[in-house]
């Protein structure tokens, strides 16, 4: 199949990467501020090398952009889409609570994307046209049809001012839409893989990168669910507000995060 030889190199970049996350967790990292919340760690750039390493080895043509180091063009044929580390602050805080993210786009289409929690040892992956696995499980998004049925996982940005009030804003409806609750993990990339294995029936953000997204998203749409901006419209490749649902409780969550979307 077209595409496999990089779905075998986004594989093995993200297990030697969570290798890694998990000898620096167990030895401890260093930590220092990108911005006052923003943390980056060695972790963060170690993965980050070793993964681009892998895939240049492989791919010496391709793009990849990186959350940390590597500035890829978002516009380039071929594009490897980095989070070497989704969830810093956990890490940085001894939480577990993290993964590698990597997508590889042929022309701003995601082909394969592949996530690894490497402290539960669960590799999510997803292939364009294909289904989605949790390891080598297929999964699939929930089935719960109304809010009242459902958890709901939610993401803030780093921002302290706006965008968090109306994440706030938005929690406080969904609460009065009597969810059964509402959980913020901290990891990007795994509340994603959250919705698409059913736990959550939602996940949203009014602030992402492509970086936190570009594999989720395709493992939620492979697994049978919908993924929009907080306005509905489609996700581009770019910084954007995110909504990923089982597809049944799309409407309902976009009814009340579109109103508060900053
Ligand atoms: C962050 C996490 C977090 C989300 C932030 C992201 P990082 O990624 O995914 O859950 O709320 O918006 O920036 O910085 O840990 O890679
Ligand atoms: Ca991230
Ligand atoms: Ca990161």
């Amino acid at each position: 199949m077209n595409g496999d030889r990089e779905f075998e190199v986004a594989l093995d970049a993200a297990r030697m990467a969570g290798e890694v996350l998990r000898r620096h967790f167990a030895e401890g990292t260093t930590v220092w501020g990108k911005e006052s919340h923003n943390l980056v760690s060695a972790a963060d750039l170690e993965a980050e090398r070793l993964i681009a390493e892998t895939i240049r080895d492989a791919f010496p043509l391709h793009s990849i952009l990186g959350e940390e180091e590597q500035a890829g063009d978002l516009t380039a044929e071929h594009l490897w889409v980095v989070d070497p580390l989704d969830g810093t602050n956990n890490f940085a805080h001894g939480l577990p609570q993290c993964a590698v993210s990597i997508a590889y786009c042929h022309n701003q289409q995601t082909h394969c994307g592949v996530i690894y929690d490497p402290f539960r040892d669960e590799l999510y992956t997803a292939r364009k046209g294909g289904q989605a696995y949790k390891n080598d499980q297929p999964i699939s998004v929930g089935r719960q049809k109304q809010l009242n049925e459902a958890l709901v996982s939610v993401g803030f940005y780093y921002d302290r001012g706006k965008m968090m009030e109306a994440t706030l804003d938005a929690i406080r409806d969904l609460f009065y839409e009597k969810i059964h609750g509402i959980r913020r993990f901290g990891a990007a990339a795994l509340d994603l893989c959250g919705v698409a294995c059913g736990q959550y029936g939602a996940f949203f953000e009014y602030q992402l990168s492509p970086w936190d997204f570009a594999a989720g998203r395709l493992i939620v749409e492979a697994a049978g669910g919908q993924v929009t901006t907080a306005r509905g419209t489609a996700l581009p490749l770019q910084p954007t507000s995110i909504l990923a649902t089982n597809g049944m409780l799309h409407a309902a969550m976009l009814a009340i995060i579109e109103r508060h979307h900053p």
